[in-house]
């Protein structure tokens, strides 16, 4: 089955055809973080306009570079939610307006059940159930992958995302948006111990994050040392990457343990970091627990993932309508899975 795959939940407008849910044919993705760039995150209204503008374009060179010949795409799927509601409805209704346009089947996807994704879109994916680290600007949950369509949330952040944090901490040092690539190249070159920042535990037995404590603890020490903190950058970075890093990949490593599913999952846009890669990696080796992460062009967002998500629900027989709506929102981590309609 080829599947169209729409996402525009934040500052990308992306598509993509995906062949069964595992090989990409095509994957666009128009990143608006220059239009983002002077504000230091990203402007909802700014982001709305620009994926009207991206949208027709992007969509017509995923399938143009889809190298399809003869065929068409089967299917449609768009992310539904979380994300910013008018850049959603953007992908959203663009999708329902091609799907009805070609009298062919869609489906709405979760995101996050899309970043999930992005493991399949490469060579030896993992069997199920699996640990996934879902961990981006947006997002930070640790969940249990029971299938295709089924998770259950363990923990999440109950504050700022992990990716929040690093854009923070990058605007406080003066680095630019987004902030995540350029912290983790900075941290290579510094000294995580010069500079002790908190290790944000909250109930040591929980699986919740928080990073809000940490990005102030940078602002604190940069506002404290105005004169030299430029000099110092690396050692912030170092200091700060080490942090968020023991705490997400201690997490998720106990995470596969406790629950006994032995394979852990990095996904999302924080999951292109080094040291996290290196510390659930090493750690989970400790652990005879095997670790997948995808490559780092699919761990941001991107509409692939999307597709192929959106491959499962409607191989399994799933159609949405016209009249679904999109959401800004997961209403409830005990309750609602990632996997069918919210
Ligand atoms: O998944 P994504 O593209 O969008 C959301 O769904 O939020 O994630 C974007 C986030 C940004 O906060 C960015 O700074 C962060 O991922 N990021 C990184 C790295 N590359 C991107 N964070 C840490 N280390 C990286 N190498
Ligand atoms: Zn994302």
């Amino acid at each position: 089955m080829l599947v169209l795959g729409i996402e525009s939940s934040c500052d990308e407008t992306a598509a993509a055809v995906v062949e069964d849910g595992t090989r990409v044919l095509s994957s666009e993705v128009a990143s608006q973080a220059a239009v983002h760039r002077p504000y230091g995150g990203v402007v909802p209204e700014l982001a709305c306009r620009n994926h009207v503008r991206a949208i027709v374009p992007v969509v017509r060179a995923a399938l143009e570079n889809a190298g399809l010949g003869d065929r068409a795409p089967d299917a449609v799927a768009a992310t539904q939610g979380p994300g910013l509601v008018g850049a959603l409805l953007v992908g959203f209704s663009f999708a329902k307006s091609y799907a009805h346009a070609k009298g062919i089947p869609w489906a709405g996807v979760n995101h996050l059940m899309g970043h999930i994704h992005a493991v399949f879109l490469a060579p030896d994916p993992p069997e199920f159930p699996f640990t996934a680290l879902v961990a981006s600007g947006g997002h930070t949950a640790v969940y249990t992958v029971v299938s295709h369509l089924e998770t259950r949330c363990l923990g999440q952040t109950l504050d700022d995302a992990a990716g929040e944090a690093y854009d923070k901490v990058a605007k406080v040092l003066g680095l630019g948006y987004p902030g995540g690539q350029v912290i983790d190249t900075l941290a290579r070159q510094g000294d995580p111990g010069k500079i002790p920042f908190p290790r944000i535990w909250l109930d040591r037995d929980a699986y919740d994050f928080s990073f809000s404590g940490i990005k102030t603890a940078v602002a604190r020490h940069v506002a404290r040392n105005p004169d030299t903190f430029r000099e110092e950058t690396a050692d912030i970075a170092a200091g700060f990457q080490a942090a968020v890093v023991e705490v997400l990949a201690e997490k998720t490593v106990r995470a596969a343990r406790e629950t006994g599913t032995g394979r852990i999952v990095l996904v999302g846009g924080v999951a292109a970091n080094s040291g996290l890669r290196a510390a659930v990696a090493a750690r989970g080796e400790r652990m005879g627990i095997r670790v997948w992460a995808p490559p780092v062009a699919l761990c941001g967002d991107n509409a692939a993932m999307i597709a192929a998500a959106g491959y499962h629900r409607l191989a399994a027989g799933e159609r949405d309508g016209l009249a679904l709506d999109v959401f800004s929102k997961i209403p409830d981590k005990g309750v609602a899975g990632l996997g069918g309609r919210m």
